[in-house]
């Protein structure tokens, strides 16, 4: 159980944050969800009896009040997980610049921010959990992504990092690497893939999503809640700088 524990979830209102912030929740952590999403967050905190924080991550201001709130209300920040992101698919020679940098400042510097103002209140306690939302695209590449494969590759390797250094201060740090979960970000590619490919969306997820994975399935988000739950658990004190796929076997492949 986590009760004591304080955690900050990011990308929260939605998706795979909602059900990381869920299963925090279960365990009786106290969470702050953050997500620039205010209506929706709201709505989402009001569900689970989590804090509510809105923001936009990829402005650095806005990492640090996430914390100082955080500290402010609950006295430090025990786990930290970071789970906000969005997709641009996009050919690299048409790739808009502006939104390879918003990609890049989210899914990779607002982490080490977030990384970053946590730790000391992590290295007080002698105990911290660090979760960090990768994806399968941390691992291999699929064409028309690269920043957000290039975000998510360069997560793990700050994962791996941050778990060297976190070790002697009882801080684990790991990176999550699932392949398609259903959520509305998964959900926009599927109507974009269907209308690029001239194919129905059902389509779209036999032969693309899941052409690659060993189980033709959908990743269902409540697992990666419970696997985040594990992360931050006694039994998982020895897992540190892991980058695990949960990926039906696409990686087997
Ligand atoms: N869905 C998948 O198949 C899948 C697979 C692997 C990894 N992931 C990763 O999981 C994470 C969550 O994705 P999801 O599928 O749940 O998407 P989602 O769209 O359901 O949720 C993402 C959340 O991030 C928030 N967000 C976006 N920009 C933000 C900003 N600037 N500041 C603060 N919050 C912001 C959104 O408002 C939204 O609530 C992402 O990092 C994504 O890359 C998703």
């Amino acid at each position: 159980m986590l009760f004591e524990k304080t955690a900050i979830v990011t990308g929260a209102a939605s998706g795979i944050g909602y059900a990381v912030a869920q299963a925090l929740r279960q365990e009786g952590a106290q969470v702050v969800m953050a997500d620039v999403n205010e209506a929706l967050l709201i709505e989402s905190a009001r569900k689970l009896g989590g804090v509510p924080f809105v923001g936009n991550l990829t402005r650095r201001e806005d990492c640090r009040r996430l914390v100082d709130f955080t500290v402010e209300r609950f006295g430090g920040v025990d786990i930290l997980a970071n789970v906000a992101g969005v997709q641009h698919v996009c050919p690299i020679e048409e790739f808009p610049e502006d939104k390879w940098d918003f990609i890049i400042s989210l899914m990779l510097t607002a982490p080490f921010l977030l990384t970053r103002y946590c730790w000391p209140y992590m290295k007080e306690k002698g105990w911290g959990r660090i979760i960090n939302m990768s994806s399968i695209h941390g691992l291999v590449a699929s064409e028309f992504k690269s920043a957000y494969v290039s975000a998510k590759h360069g997560l793990v390797g700050f994962t791996k990092t941050a778990a060297m250094e976190g070790g002697p201060q009882g801080i684990t740090c790991n990176a999550i690497c699932p392949a398609y979960v259903m959520t509305p970000l998964v959900e926009k590619q599927i109507a974009a893939q269907a209308q690029t490919h001239g194919i129905p969306e059902e389509k779209v997820i036999s032969d693309i999503m899941l052409s690659k994975a060993a189980i033709k399935k959908m990743v269902p988000a409540e697992n990666i809640g419970a696997i985040v739950k594990f992360l931050c658990s006694d039994a998982a004190a020895s897992i540190t700088g892991i980058a695990l796929p949960i990926d039906g076997g696409w990686t087997a492949n």
